[in-house]
């Protein structure tokens, strides 16, 4: 019987390319997003069905996977990919950025899951993807809330991961280096606060490189790759890491002290070029 994987924010970027790798592999996909009525790329691929997801909307998420069984007679996998990244300093973001960042990246992730669970108990079987970043694993300057929402997902996963073993429900976590997507365009929501001075300069000098490096980052196909690898490597592993320097950098995190990886990432991201 064919596959189905359940994807979120499949508008753009990971979420699309990640649609259409799953769909020539043969598996049918739910591609979920906020406005599926301006979707053309997707809309005509046979296999590929969309439905209608806020992850911060109630009423979106509420029966969501009841709806997509009415459509395909099973769902192996849930793809978490929507998210956003609120950056700039701490210090000027107000308590609806910071808690907007979390409603999509963190309780939109868990909200979803819970839908799915019983889902998931009742198959006897099921794969939860949960989208991260290598900055899950460590942080960089002006990304406090960014950062946080991924190392919040990857201690909500590793923990969830022990509950849903005995059910056959995996979780996993990807964690992409940086990727060239609209995610340092569109997605990237730089807190303001004219009254907060002093970071001009950081931010200039920090957000420019992030968005230089971006240029030279791999595509969102090597995700692609990596989340059908998570879904159908039939292990119990629970990260995997992709993208260009992504493995390189989580293993100097693993094997350098603390205090010399912080020195050379506050180095590096204070590089003028
Ligand atoms: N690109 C990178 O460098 C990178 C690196 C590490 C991790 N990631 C993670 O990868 C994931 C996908 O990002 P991307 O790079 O593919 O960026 P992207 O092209 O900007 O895609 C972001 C997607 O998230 C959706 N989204 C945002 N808020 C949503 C909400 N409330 N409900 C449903 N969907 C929502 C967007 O939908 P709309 O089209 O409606 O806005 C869009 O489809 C994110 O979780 C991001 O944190 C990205």
């Amino acid at each position: 019987m064919k596959k189905t994987i359940f994807i979120t924010g499949a508008s753009s970027g990971i979420g699309k390319e990640t649609a259409k790798y799953f769909v020539k592999k043969g598996w049918n996909v739910a591609a979920s997003m906020r406005s599926p009525e301006k979707e053309e790329a997707l809309k005509s691929i046979p296999g590929i069905k969309l439905y209608r997801l806020d992850v911060t909307s109630k009423e979106d998420l509420q029966n969501i996977a009841s709806v997509v069984l009415k459509d395909f007679p099973k769902i192996d996998v849930l793809f978490n990919n929507a998210g956003y990244g609120a950056v700039g300093a701490f210090e000027k973001a107000s308590n609806e950025e910071i808690r907007a960042q979390f409603e999509v990246n963190v309780f939109g992730v868990m909200n979803l899951i819970k839908e799915f669970i019983p889902v998931f108990r009742e198959q006897k079987h099921g794969i939860i993807i949960n989208t991260s970043s290598v900055v899950g694993r460590f942080t960089v300057p002006l990304y406090s809330l960014y950062c946080s929402s991924k190392w919040a997902l990857e201690g909500f996963s590793e923990a969830l991961q022990y509950e849903l073993k005995q059910f056959n429900i995996k979780v996993k976590l990807v964690e992409p280096a940086a990727i060239k997507t609209d995610f340092h365009g569109r997605s990237l929501k730089v807190v303001k606060n004219e009254k907060v001075q002093g970071y001009d300069e950081m931010e200039d000098r920090i957000l420019s490189g992030m968005r230089r490096r971006n240029d030279k980052a791999s595509g969102p196909e090597v995700v692609a790759k990596t989340v059908f690898k998570a879904a159908t490597d039939n292990s119990n592993k629970l990260r995997y890491s992709t993208g260009k320097g992504a493995g390189i950098v989580l293993k100097a995190r693993k094997f350098l002290p603390t205090r010399l990886f912080n020195k050379l990432v506050f180095k590096q991201q204070n590089r003028k070029s």
